[in-house]
């Protein structure tokens, strides 16, 4: 109405009166709609509905008779023409009916997070009016072949199928219309065959292609290089093979590529990667790619982030990599890089957060450069061959959080942990396997590590005690210290980290007994805590062992690992307290006593270990109870009387019995007399309450879990 009021005042002496009526009509007919949508139009709404299984309510909310322009997401223009349709997070359950496909003024369309399921109708896909359409993120399947080849020219611009269940290829007929397509997401679906490239030939402002997570096979196609406008493509976890094709460099305007998790292999050349000046994210993360870091890295100054971790890349980092001056994300891990890294200007890096080098050959110290990567977050230098004291420097990264140096050849760890209590930020400290044979820093000397989570300095033959710094670790919830020679007792301090759920303390030289303290730790005690724990991420997966990898603190087992110690006297009866536990490692001790029959309330126990003792007395039947029970051993002690037969005790191999000669059951070399078998205590189940029916449906899963786990046991956490 705007530009008509204009017109009058500019011209309205010089209009005939016919014209001036004619307008004050137009007006009075714009402001006051008398017309609503089309009937057709209402009807393909009405049709849509009908199609749905479950609308959710939507049908409340479109009453007929209203004005389906006021429906809820629906939007019409000035003309009363249905231009939008939004019914994302509806809740919305069937298939999608055609009728959607007459409403002619239909420009978006985004269906996208509801549990549609079924086809994508033709009439969508080929609509002559349909602009976007996003489906994402429901259960529509089928194949996109059967689309026939539709009249050119379709204004279609944006094709959001991703996370759906679409199978089949991508022919050269598919969407053959689409000439206008900017930008399609077909991630995250089961697609076959080739990376389509026709749309670099039909559609001249095609910019994004998003395909990963589907099944994609056989070479990228050269053909992409005639993608000139082409600024995402992202092809990550599909089955890929071959090398970079050279004509894929021609696309200059790339911005982000992707292709990690595939099966690439070759070099990254010289004379090709500077051609893509435009690249902020380079990911060939996990495929075979070998050869060096090429030195017209450095050209790429936008680069933000570069992944090219899990390959089999080698040589040093080049020098000009420093010219790389906006990295927020370098990750070189799992391959064999070597040399210093002096030669890399890392004071060059102001905004990096990331630095993972974990798994290389990389030698030297660590390059003062990096401290002063003030913004640095997580920095992981983990099974390399560095060595040397830490620097002063390290104090400076204010914003680190993630440390990790395991298995490298540091020393002095006294000196390193004076340095790293400054950073105030640092939640995952990883050290293990350095600082051979020196001695844990006693008490008065360190502080700081208000917000530390997770402590690991195991393997590296410290000596010394369990030093009372650790007491004041308010935050701490993981404790690793197993293979050094510490020595002394389990303090009693040790139920005061209220957070505590993780604690591994064998193969140590720990004396004494096992302090009933122990028995009242907080996390363990309560089955209901673990909404206590930082639910936050680790900054970068760590490992343990080759394989096994964890995201999150707390998908790590509420346990206790206490084996390979002199530890004497008797298991305290107040283990029944602990009753989150789902480890319990005691073995290879000195322990002497009965098997306290309160381990049968430990009812999420899958792991108990209390073999290599000088255990008497029998196994208390009550722990048939443990319905999660997968691995339990109690040879090599001194028990007697026979092996209980109920519950998880019918999965358990003889060995776990073996070596306590005055033992009987079935299995053994001595069979139960029926004196034996009297002597059993009956009846006493009623102690630990329910009922054992569950329990061997869970016993091969869970068995599976733990035997995994205890493999990797022996090695270090990165
Ligand atoms: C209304 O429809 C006419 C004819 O189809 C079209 O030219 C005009 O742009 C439309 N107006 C609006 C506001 O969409
Ligand atoms: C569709 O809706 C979702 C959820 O609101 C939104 O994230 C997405 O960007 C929309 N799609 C398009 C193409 O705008
Ligand atoms: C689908 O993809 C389009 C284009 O990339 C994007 O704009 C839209 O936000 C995506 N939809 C969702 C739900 O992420
Ligand atoms: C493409 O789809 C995937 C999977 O649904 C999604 O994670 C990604 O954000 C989408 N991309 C865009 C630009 O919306
Ligand atoms: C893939 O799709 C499924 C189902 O829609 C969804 O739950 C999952 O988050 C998607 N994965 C990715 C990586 O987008
Ligand atoms: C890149 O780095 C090298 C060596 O560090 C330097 O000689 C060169 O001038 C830099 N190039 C640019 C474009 O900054
Ligand atoms: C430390 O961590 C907190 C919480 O994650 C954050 O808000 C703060 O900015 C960080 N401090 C620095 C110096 O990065
Ligand atoms: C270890 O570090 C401490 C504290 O920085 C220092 O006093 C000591 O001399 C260092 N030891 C060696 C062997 O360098
Ligand atoms: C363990 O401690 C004892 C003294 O309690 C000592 O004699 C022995 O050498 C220590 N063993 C190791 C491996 O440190
Ligand atoms: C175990 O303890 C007993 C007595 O408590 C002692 O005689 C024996 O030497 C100890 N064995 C070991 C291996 O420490
Ligand atoms: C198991 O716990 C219950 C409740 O705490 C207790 O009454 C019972 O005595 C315990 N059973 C054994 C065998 O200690
Ligand atoms: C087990 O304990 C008995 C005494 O209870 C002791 O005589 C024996 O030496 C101990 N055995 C081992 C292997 O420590």
């Amino acid at each position: 109405m705007q530009p008509l009021q204009f017109t009058c005042k500019k011209h309205c002496n010089r209009l005939p009166i016919p014209l001036l009526g004619f307008a004050v009509l137009l007006l009075i007919s714009l402001a006051t709609p008398t017309s609503s949508c089309t009937e057709q139009e209402k009807n393909s709404l009405l049709q849509f509905l009908a199609g749905l299984l479950q609308d959710a309510g939507l049908a409340k909310l479109w009453q007929e008779g209203k004005d389906c322009c006021e429906w809820e997401g629906i939007v019409c223009n000035g003309n009363r023409t249905v231009i939008e349709v939004s019914l994302e997070y509806r809740g919305l359950e069937g298939s999608i009916t055609p009728s959607l496909g007459k409403l002619t003024g239909l420009q978006r369309l985004n269906l996208s997070y509801n549990s549609l399921y079924g086809g994508l109708p033709l009439e969508l896909v080929s609509s002559s009016s349909i602009m976007v359409l996003d489906v994402s993120f429901n259960q529509l399947n089928g194949d996109l072949r059967q689309l026939p080849s539709s009249a050119s020219g379709q204004p279609l611009q944006v094709l959001n199928i991703s996370s759906n269940l679409f199978t089949g290829q991508f022919t050269s007929a598919t969407l053959k219309g689409m000439e206008n397509l900017i930008a399609l997401n077909a991630s995250n679906n089961s697609f076959t065959g080739q990376i389509p490239t026709h749309f670099c030939n039909i559609s001249p402002s095609f910019s994004v292609l998003e395909l990963c997570y589907n099944k994609l096979s056989g070479s990228i196609p050269p053909g992409l290089g005639n993608c000139s406008k082409l600024r995402v493509l992202k092809a990550g976890h599909n089955y890929l093979s071959g090398t970079l094709p050279e004509e894929i460099f021609k696309a200059t305007l790339l911005e982000h590529l992707s292709f990690s998790s595939n099966g690439l292999q070759g070099m990254l050349y010289n004379t090709h990667i500077f051609k893509l000046s435009n690249l902020s994210i380079l990911d060939l993360g996990e495929n075979k790619f070998s050869g060096m870091i090429p030195d017209s890295i450095g050209q790429l100054t936008r680069l933000q982030e570069l992944h090219l971790d899990y390959n089999s890349m080698s040589g040093e980092l080049p020098s000009t990599l420093s010219n790389c001056t906006n990295l927020i994300t370098l990750d070189l891990k799992s391959n064999n890089f070597s040399g210093e890294l002096n030669k890399v200007g890392f004071s060059n890096f102001p905004n990096l957060k990331t630095l993972d080098l974990r798994l290389n050959n990389f030698s030297g110290t660590i390059p003062e450069s990096i401290y002063s990567c003030r913004n640095l977050i997580a920095l992981r230098l983990s099974s390399n061959k560095f060595h040397g004291q830490l620097s002063k420097g390290l104090g400076n990264l204010k914003s680190l959080s993630f440390l990790s140096l395991a298995n490298n050849s540091f020393s002095n760890i006294t000196n390193a942990l004076q340095i790293l209590r400054s950073s105030k930020n640092l939640t995952t400290l990883l050290l293990g396997m350095n600082f051979m044979n020196e001695i844990m820093p006693d008490n008065a000397r360190i502080d700081g590590f208000e917000n530390l989570r997770v402590l690991a300095i195991e393997y590296c033959l410290l000596s010394g005690e369990i030093p009372f710094w650790i007491a004041e670790l308010a935050n701490l919830e993981m404790l690793f210290l197993e293979g050094n020679r510490l020595s002394g007792p389990i303090p009693a301090w040790i139920n005061t980290l209220e957070y505590l759920f993780y604690l591994d303390i064998s193969n140590n030289n720990l004396t004494g007994e096992i302090p009933t303290t122990l028995m009242a730790m907080t996390m363990l005690t309560s089955e209901k805590t673990a909404a206590h724990l930082d639910p936050r991420v680790f900054h970068l997966p760590v490992y343990r062992g080759p394989s096994l990898q964890y995201r999150i603190p707390i998908a790590f087992p509420k346990a206790l690992y206490l084996s390979g110690n002199k530890f004497t006297g008797v298991i305290p009866p107040e283990i029944g307290h602990l009753k989150a536990l789902t480890k319990l490692d005691i073995s290879f001790n000195n322990l002497t006593g009965p098997i306290p029959p309160s381990i049968c309330n430990l009812t999420n126990l899958q792991l108990l270990d209390l073999s290599n003792n000088n255990l008497t007395g029998e196994i208390p039947a009550v722990l048939e109870n443990l319905y999660f029970l997968a691995v339990f051993n109690v040879s090599n002690n001194n028990l007697q009387g026979p092996i209980p037969t109920g519950g998880q005790f019918n999965t358990f191999p003889n060995s776990s019995f073996a070596g306590n000669p005055r033992m009987c059951g079935p299995g053994l070399n001595h069979h139960c007399t029926s004196v034996e078998v009297g002597l059993a205590p009956t009846g006493s189940r009623g102690l630990c309450g329910g009922d054992i029916v569950f329990a061997v449906s869970f016993s091969v899963f869970i068995g599976v879990g733990v035997l995994y786990d205890q493999m990797v046991l022996s090695r270090y956490f990165g």
